[in-house]
C-alpha cells in the first residue's frame, strides 16, 4: 500500500514506519519537525535498508497537504502528528487546539476531497478520564481533564460524526496506554524535549546521569505498593498494532475505538526496581505528593484489539526496559 504517515519522524511514528517498510509498503512522511529530527530518517534507513519519502510540512497547511494528495495516490493515512505534553497543554491551550484539532480537521478535509477515506488515528487512554475503573474498555464513557485530553476527545468525536455522515470512511481510533521501549537496534527511541514529563524517559535520564533524582508522585494510592499503576506497552508492539489496524480497515464499519495495551498493570516502584536490575545503575528517588490529575490505576481491556485485529502485545516488561536502556545508553543526547 502507499501510505501517508503524519508525524512519522516522531517516537511512535518512526517505529511504525520501520514495521511498514519491512512489510514492503511505500511510505510518505509529513512532519513539521516540531518534536523530532531528520536524523530519524537515516536511522530508519539503516534499520530497514529502505527510505521513506519525507515532506517537511505542517498538517495545518492545507495547500501543502493538497499538493501531497495530488502528487500521490494514497491508500490510507496513519495520523500521529500532534502535540502531546499534558502540562504544556494547560499553559498554551490555544496552540494545542489549533495544532491538534484544526490540523486534524484540515487533514480530514483534504483526505475527503481526494477520496482517501481510510484512516488510523492516534488516540489515547486519556479519553477514559478519571471516573472509570480498570480494566478500561471501549464502551465506557469518555471525558477529559486537560486541553491535551480534550483535543483527543474532540478529534474522536469528529471522526465518529464523520463516519456516521459518510459510510465510505473506515477509521480505527487507537487508544494507546503507556508506550515505552525502543527499537531493538538501539537506533531509534523516545527523545523528549527538555525535562521529561513521563516516567520512563525520566527514569532513563536518571540512570544515564543526566538528571539527579526521580520524584515519585505519591506512595499512598490504593495499589500493591502505594505508587501509581499503569499499562506499559512496548512501542514495537504498538507499531504492530497499527499494522494490524491497517490490514483490518476494510472490515471496520465507521469509526471503531480500539485499546492498545497489554492488560497488565505495573507500579512506579516495580518500574524503578526493574530498571535498576537491568541497567545496573542506581536510581535515586524521593517520594513527593501526588501529581494533580493522576489516578491510582489504569490498565486496558484489550479484547477488541485481540478479537477484531488479531493483535496482542508480546513483549514483556524486561524487554521494554532492556530496549529503553539500550537506546538511552547508546544515545545519551537522543538524536543530537
Ligand atoms: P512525538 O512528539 O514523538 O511525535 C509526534 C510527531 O508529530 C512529531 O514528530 C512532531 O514533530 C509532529 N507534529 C506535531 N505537530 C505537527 C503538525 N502540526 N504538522 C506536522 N507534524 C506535526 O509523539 P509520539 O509519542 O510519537 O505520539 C504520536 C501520537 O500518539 C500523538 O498524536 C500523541 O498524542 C499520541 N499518543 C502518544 C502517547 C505517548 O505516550 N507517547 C500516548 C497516547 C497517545
Ligand atoms: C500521562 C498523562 C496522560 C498521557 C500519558 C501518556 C498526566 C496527568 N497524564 O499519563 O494524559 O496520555 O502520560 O503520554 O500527565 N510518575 C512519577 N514520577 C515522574 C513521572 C511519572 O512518579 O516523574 C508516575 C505517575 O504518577 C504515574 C506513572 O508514573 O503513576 C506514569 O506516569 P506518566 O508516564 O506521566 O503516564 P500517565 O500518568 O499514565
Amino acid at each position: 500500500m502507499k501510505l501517508l504517515i503524519t508525524g512519522g519522524t516522531g517516537y511512535i511514528g518512526s517505529h511504525t514506519v520501520v514495521e511498514l517498510l519491512n512489510l514492503g509498503h511505500t511510505i510518505v512522511i509529513v512532519d513539521n519537525l516540531a518534536n523530532s529530527s531528520t536524523e530519524v530518517l537515516s536511522r530508519i534507513e539503516t534499520i530497514t535498508g529502505k527510505s521513506p519519502t519525507f515532506v517537511h510540512a505542517d498538517i495545518c497547511d492545507r495547500s501543502a497537504l493538497d499538493c501531497l494528495f495530488t502528487e500521490h495516490r494514497f491508500d490510507a493515512v496513519i495520523h500521529f502528528a500532534g502535540l502531546k505534553a499534558v502540562g504544556e497543554s494547560n499553559d498554551i491551550p490555544l496552540s494545542y487546539y489549533h495544532n491538534n484539532v484544526s490540523g486534524s480537521i484540515t487533514l480530514f478535509e483534504v483526505m475527503a476531497s481526494h477520496g482517501v477515506k481510510k484512516l488510523v488515528f492516534s488516540s489515547s487512554a486519556t479519553v477514559y478520564g478519571e471516573n472509570n475503573c480498570s480494566p478500561l474498555d471501549e464502551s465506557m464513557p469518555t471525558s477529559a481533564t486537560n486541553p491535551y485530553g480534550q483535543t483527543k476527545l474532540m478529534i474522536e468525536n469528529i471522526l465518529f460524526d464523520l463516519a456516521k455522515s459518510d459510510a465510505d470512511w473506515s477509521i480505527a481510533c487507537l487508544r494507546y496506554f503507556n508506550p515505552i521501549g525502543a527499537h531493538q537496534s538501539g537506533l531509534i527511541g523516545e527523545n523528549p524535549n527538555g525535562i521529561p514529563n513521563n516516567l520512563l524517559p525520566y527514569v532513563s535520564q536518571v540512570a544515564v546521569g543526566k538528571l539527579p533524582k526521580l520524584q515519585i508522585f505519591g506512595d499512598d494510592y490504593d495499589t500493591q505498593d502505594g505508587t501509581g499503576v499503569r499499562d506499559y506497552i512496548h512501542v514495537v508492539d504498538l507499531a504492530l498494532g497499527h499494522v494490524k489496524a491497517l490490514e483490518q480497515l476494510d472490515n471496520i464499519d465507521g469509526c471503531q475505538p480500539i485499546n492498545l495495551g497489554t492488560g497488565n498493570g505495573t507500579s512506579v516502584l516495580e518500574i524503578v526496581n526493574t530498571f535498576k536490575d537491568i541497567s545496573g545503575q542506581d536510581i535515586p528517588y524521593d517520594i513527593v505528593p501526588r501529581r494533580v490529575g493522576d489516578i491510582a490505576t489504569v490498565f486496558a481491556d484489550a479484547s477488541i484489539a485481540n478479537n477484531l485485529l488479531g493483535w496482542q502485545a508480546k513483549r514483556d516488561l524486561a524487554m521494554m526496559i532492556e530496549d529503553t536502556w539500550r537506546w538511552q545508553s547508546n544515545n545519551p543526547n537522543g538524536f543530537a
